[in-house]
């Protein structure tokens, strides 16, 4: 596995690779990677001759009161799962060179407007930009992202297509632990009694799902289910929503694709998971 850590080193692979015909499969994260990411990169080698991950904690993407300075980091491990999932290169680019200085945003309305996009102001911009600047490096010809972050996927969906990006974003489903928590970097934040708490935000999502089925009314599904979770000690409801699955608006037309999306507080842990109705 090759480690590429600057620009210019990465553009110039990437020009081997296409005077070789190969096509490129391309895994963006932040690292501290599990097997949430590995499903991805296993998609990517399934699906493409060469697998490109990056892993870049990306500061457009964190909020002044948000947890970049703290968000888990640790090199040597994901190196190693990257080897070992045979992943072909590793893209580790320093922020003085990608993000410093940086007075240009991509930006996609109106996805943003409910969901993440409402409680992390900025959080979609900061993450567009950082994507669509990993793709004008990479040049992908497929790029493969999490269902986990359904909000992101669909932006990125619509970024691509707006801006005419020559790339097929391919959305992988969530992994989840055998008890049904959503694999996440920010796991590692909770302590074991708050793990078991967590198991709250799957539940959460399983009973508006049932409340969904029953055709019980999109406000009363929120309002019963946040007062539950809002009961349980050190538990807070972020935002519980059912959205259609385009357009990400809230809507009580269940005959229509929909996801039904939270974000809650277990501790001083945010955690987001989503369920898709079809
Ligand atoms: P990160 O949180 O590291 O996630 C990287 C990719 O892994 C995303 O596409 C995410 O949806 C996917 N992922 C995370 N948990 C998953 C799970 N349990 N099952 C399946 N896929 C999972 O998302 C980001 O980083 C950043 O916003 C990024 C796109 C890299 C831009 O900075």
């Amino acid at each position: 596995m090759k480690i590429i850590q600057t620009i210019a080193e990465m553009r110039q692979e990437i020009k081997y690779l296409r005077k070789m015909d190969k096509t490129i499969g391309f895994v963006p994260t932040m690292g501290y990677l599990h097997a949430g990411h590995q499903e991805l990169m296993q998609r990517a080698q399934k699906e493409c001759d060469i697998t490109i991950v990056s892993i870049f904690v990306n500061p457009l993407q964190f909020g002044p009161n948000e947890d970049f300075a703290k968000y888990p980091r640790n090199s040597e491990r994901d190196i190693q799962i990257c080897k070992e999932t045979g992943v072909d290169i590793l893209f580790m680019p320093e922020a003085s060179e990608l993000t410093a200085n940086t007075l240009s945003y991509v930006e996609v309305s109106e996805l943003d407007q409910h969901l993440c996009g409402k409680s992390r102001p900025g959080h979609f911009r900061g993450v567009c930009t950082i994507v669509a600047k990993l793709f004008y490096i990479i040049t992908p010809d497929k790029a493969f992202f999490g269902q986990k972050d359904i909000q992101q996927l669909q932006i990125i969906r619509k970024m691509v297509t707006d801006l005419n990006f020559d790339i097929e974003i391919i959305g992988v489903e969530t992994v989840r632990t055998d008890d049904g928590l959503a694999l996440s970097s920010r796991n590692s934040y909770l302590s074991v009694e708050e793990r078991k708490q967590a198991l709250i935000v799957p539940a959460t999502l399983k009973e508006a799902y049932a409340g969904i089925k029953n055709n019980l009314p999109r406000t009363e599904i929120i309002d019963r289910l946040t007062q539950k979770v809002q009961s349980i000690d050190r538990c807070n409801v972020d935002y519980l929503e059912i959205v259609d699955a385009t357009k990400l608006q809230p809507t009580d037309n269940y005959q229509q694709d929909l996801i039904i999306a939270t974000a809650i507080f277990v501790g001083k842990t945010r955690l987001i998971d989503n369920l898709l109705v079809n």
